[in-house]
């Protein structure tokens, strides 16, 4: 396709904002350090066989004590948005009461040094690592969460709010809740469709939420959150086959961001599921809580999903047909790669209409990088990029408000179950002596945003 390869970042104009994404529990390592409490993922982490490789993320790749050189690399990159997560283990070690002085430090000291560098910090508030205190008490699946995240929010906007303007509420609501309650490949490990369910609400919930405390707190900040998403086809052109795709697109696409908008859960009464969750939240009380008028969204494509009809699975009765098995193109993870799909979520999240702005807050792809002679060559994930970001582009000029990239990410790091095996950084990191080595895909973005 020439469109990719006329590829220049100017054509996105000059307020686009260009970024790099991290997380806190992936990056930063120090998991004791100054006062910081037990996350859910640093207990998680340490069950036998959660982790390829038994992998933790105890010092990860030690961002807490090298932000300045890894901040060094951003800006080297040239990139000039940098999105990271607050460690809410930090600033309050058992997830409510004490606040911890240091952890609050560590903050500033990241964001000063952002400022510095003239670097736009982008803060994500919850980024899957829950305080373990918490997550002891039920976690995402308690009624108290709502109470427990919006004093962590509130602290955080009067701490951080008079250096910061962007604001991300949670991080794929979809992602901890489904793999953390529903399927146990997430801290904290639990298989239970009603704990999934209370999950969801209470995510639901503090995403409106969040982002009222956020408002009211700092009323010229820029508010957003993201959603993961997903387009899904049917394997075969079957109704039980295209039954199963819109089922799993409810799940992943509809669930979130709807109820944000103010339409509410979606309803189906082809599945079940749906009545379950409506009666379990008792949504219809709940519709005007969940809304909020948010200054932007953030979408994260990372595959694109072909099902078909499975009655063993429970609830969805729909499984996914790998990428591999169809010979489709796919990164190390088997995930799909497809840029003309993400392209079409891109529009789709757009045609809800009452949208007012898209950011991709994370984008990226996994690939078995080699170093070789002090070089990675990371053809594969160069191509991946200019494919995506052409894509973005497409939806760009076609008239979505489409107003940021981030790119994911800038180190290779904790990758949650994957451990350390799966490598998404611009940059490669041995992890047994942290050095840093720009693969040819960071180069790559270099010399890109300069054009
Ligand atoms: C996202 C998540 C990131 C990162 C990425 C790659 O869902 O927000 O933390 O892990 O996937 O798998």
């Amino acid at each position: 396709m020439s469109f990719q390869h006329l590829l220049k970042a100017s054509e996105f104009g000059s307020h686009f904002e260009w970024g790099v994404a991290i997380s806190a529990l992936q990056n930063e390592g120090a998991y004791l350090a100054d006062g910081k409490g037990l996350s859910n993922w640093d207990v998680f982490a340490r069950r036998a066989g959660k982790i390829k490789g038994g992998a933790k993320p105890s010092v990860a790749n030690d961002f807490y004590y090298r932000f300045k050189d890894d901040l060094m690399l951003v800006k080297a990159l040239g990139f000039k948005v940098f999105r990271f997560s607050i460690a809410w283990s930090r600033i309050l070690p058992e997830g409510t009461g004490r606040i911890n002085k240091e952890g609050i430090a560590f903050y500033h000291r990241l964001i000063d040094e952002c400022l510095l560098l003239g670097l736009t910090p982008y803060i994500t508030l919850y980024h899957w690592d829950l305080p373990h205190e918490l997550e002891k008490e039920g976690g995402w699946a308690s009624h108290q969460m709502l109470k427990w995240f919006s004093r962590f929010v509130k602290i955080c906007a009067e701490e951080y709010g008079g250096k910061v303007k962007n604001w991300i509420i949670l991080n794929e609501p979809m992602g901890f809740t489904s793999l953390g309650y529903m399927l146990g490949k997430h801290a904290p490990g639990k298989t239970s469709l009603s704990l999934f369910m209370s999950a969801i609400h209470n995510a639901a919930l503090c995403t409106a939420e969040g982002g009222r405390i956020i408002r009211a707190e700092l009323s010229n900040a820029h508010i957003g959150t993201c959603f993961s998403c997903s387009e899904v086809m049917p394997f075969k052109d079957t109704m039980l086959d295209i039954a199963a795709a819109k089922r799993a697109d409810i799940l992943l696409n509809r669930l979130f961001v709807e109820p944000v908008l103010g339409r509410g859960y979606p309803e189906d009464p082809q599945f079940s599921f749906l009545e379950k969750l409506h009666l379990h939240t008792k949504a219809w009380k709940y519709k005007e809580r969940m809304q909020f008028n948010f200054d932007f969204i953030g979408i994260q494509n990372y595959f694109v999903l072909t099902v078909k009809h499975n009655p063993l699975i429970p609830y969805l009765s729909a499984s996914e047909v790998k990428a591999a098995s169809r010979k489709a193109p796919h990164t190390a993870l088997g995930w799909e790669i497809n840029a003309d799909s993400f392209y079409r979520m891109i529009k789709r999240f757009w045609h809800y209409g009452s949208i007012k702005e898209i950011i991709i807050t994370e984008g990226g792809a996994a690939f078995k990088d080699v170093l070789h002679k002090g070089r990675v060559a990371d053809e594969q994930r160069i191509d991946y990029f200019k494919k995506y970001i052409a894509a973005a582009l497409r939806a760009k000029k076609e008239g979505v408000n489409l107003s940021g990239y981030f790119a994911w990410t800038l180190t290779d790091n904790f990758e949650w179950s994957e451990g350390f095996e799966a490598k998404f950084g611009l940059t490669h990191v041995d992890i047994d002596t942290q050095a840093r080595t720009i693969k040819d895909s960071g180069y790559w973005f270099r010399d890109f945003l300069k054009t």
